[in-house]
């Protein structure tokens, strides 16, 4: 993986990221171990674990794997133990852990609704909360939620992601207020689509790739290591100043149009 970052950048560092076995939050674990930091990733499944582990370690730091479901609280405690005990501490936590389907409101159950608000944005509570005392602990603790653009118009087909990660805009502010105090720095990356991805594999059709890159001021998707330098930017020194805040990363898109999924 190229970066325009300096080596080292992020040395001695000790990270966790949720859902970092796969997609965005994998090329956010690769970008940090690639630059000197320690990485825990944690997810449902060991099988998406597993594989990244192994690219972790081969670039020269302590990695592990964690098993657990945000949406619960023991698997959270049980992550947050694991992953300290593993790594020596935690100065980094990114909040990855997302779950996404494309459904219209009229076609989506109350369930259905809530598990999506449940892993995404009370997930990012759950692992937050319990990953606060060893962020304080560090004395220079950074909180990195993944959010989107689904949110900031009406996407169709997107009611419970879109109130999620509007909840998760919401919880990075509050919490960069209550723990700047304790040196807590709290931001968020917002993607738009993502080549590459699972959610764009997904979500988004032939016909609306080529919607997307007409519509794009920079006329493009992201690539994963486009998000990735922009989480390391906001997880490291040179955003020491920078919280509460949630940084767009789609090239402009969502600014000229939000029916681009083609859904
Ligand atoms: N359309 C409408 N409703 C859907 C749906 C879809 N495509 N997929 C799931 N749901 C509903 C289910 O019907 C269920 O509601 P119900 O009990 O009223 O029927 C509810 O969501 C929970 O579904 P379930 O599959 O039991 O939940 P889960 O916890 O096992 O998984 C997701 C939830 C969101 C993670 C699952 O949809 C999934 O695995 N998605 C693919 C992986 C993913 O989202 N990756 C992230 C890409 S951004």
């Amino acid at each position: 993986m190229t970066t325009v970052f300096a080596t080292g950048v992020l040395a001695g560092r000790r990270a966790l990221i949720t859902g970092g076995g796969t997609g965005i939050c994998r090329g956010i674990a690769l970008a940090f171990a690639a630059a000197g930091c320690d990485v825990a990733i944690s997810s449902r499944r060991a099988e998406h674990l597993d594989p990244t582990v192994a690219e972790l370690a081969a670039l020269g730091v302590r990695a592990c794997a964690v098993v657990g479901d945000v949406r619960k609280p023991d698997d959270v405690d049980a992550v947050i133990a694991t992953t300290v005990s593993t790594l020596g501490g935690l100065d980094i936590l990114v909040n990855g852990a997302a779950g996404n389907f494309v459904a219209r409101a009229e076609d989506l159950s109350p369930n259905g609704f809530g598990t999506v608000v449940d892993i995404d944005l009370k997930g990012t509570f759950n692992v937050s909360r319990a990953a606060l005392p060893h962020l304080r602990a560090s004395g220079r603790g950074v909180v990195l939620n993944i959010s989107a653009t689904l949110q900031l118009l009406g996407t169709i087909g997107q009611s419970h992601a879109a109130a999620a990660k509007a909840g998760i805009d919401s919880l990075t502010r509050t919490l960069a207020v209550e723990w700047g105090g304790y040196g807590i720095r709290v931001n968020g990356v917002a993607p738009g689509p993502v080549d590459g991805t699972e959610g764009v594999r997904r979500l988004v059709s032939a016909e609306a790739r080529q919607v997307i890159a007409a519509q794009c001021p920079l006329g493009r998707m992201a690539t994963i290591e486009e998000i990735a330098d922009a989480s390391m930017f906001l997880c490291s020194d040179a955003a020491r100043f920078v919280t509460g805040v949630t940084l767009v990363v789609d090239g402009g898109l969502w600014l000229r149009s939000s029916s681009t999924l083609g859904i």
